[in-house]
């Protein structure tokens, strides 16, 4: 399987491989942050590539969010809780904290064009790169397909799942266009719905698929 594969939901791929790919937040935290600040002990300072805070812009939905982090600060907690150093909450609260450990899929992304676990992703990787959520979907009043595709089969009952299928639909939508019900079932692995409203989930992508396949 390719590299690319095992990073998206885009793509017909397993539940354990979608975690391979979503994994791979603590190797980053190596990742060289846009600015260093407040290294607060002389021992700090000299951990060398050991970060402890940084100062980064994260484009999110196509606006730009200059917001201090941790090292081990996730992607999904600066979308829920992160404060832009000009005092403006990011306040997108669409992706959910369900698991906190990449399981369920609540607080599936957009990083790069690639559906990504927000929550086992470091804020300091998503730098440089598009972020989108489920928020930055619908086009001022007009839904995504996907979006509409959900409503119109009610594809929902606590509706807790929906914003990380949501995207992880979008994602598999823009890899396969005309994705198969296996091929659906497969990219959507990695998110669960509790409530079991999988069959009408799988619906609303199959006609999202018509209406972006043509
Ligand atoms: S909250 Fe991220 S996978 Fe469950
Ligand atoms: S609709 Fe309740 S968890 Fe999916």
């Amino acid at each position: 399987m390719s590299k690319e594969k095992e990073q998206t939901q885009g793509t017909p791929i397993s539940r354990r491989n979608f975690l391979k790919g979503v994994g791979t937040g603590a190797v980053a935290a190596s990742v060289a942050p846009t600015v260093l600040v407040g290294a607060e002990t002389a021992a700090e300072a000299q951990m060398g590539d050991k970060i402890t805070r940084a100062e980064i812009k994260l484009n999110i939905n196509g606006k730009t969010y200059e917001v201090e982090v941790e090292s081990r600060t996730t992607l999904l907690s600066v979308l829920r809780d992160g404060i832009d150093t000009g005092g403006e909450r990011v306040d997108l609260t669409g992706a959910k904290s369900i698991c906190d450990r990449g399981e369920c899929g609540g607080c599936t992304v957009q990083v790069g064009g690639k559906a990504v676990y927000s929550c086992m992703t470091l804020a300091l990787e998503a730098e440089g790169k598009e972020i989108t959520t489920v928020e930055g979907l619908a086009n001022g009043e007009q839904l995504h397909p996907v979006q509409e595709a959900f409503v119109q089969h009610d594809a929902l009952m606590c509706g807790f799942c929906t914003p990380g299928f949501v995207v992880a639909a979008k994602s598999l939508l823009d890899q396969n266009p005309s994705p198969s019900h296996e091929e659906i079932k497969e990219g959507l692995a990695g998110n669960i719905c509790r409530c079991g409203t999988y069959p009408f989930i799988f619906e609303a992508v199959k006609t999202a698929s018509r209406k972006i396949g043509g």
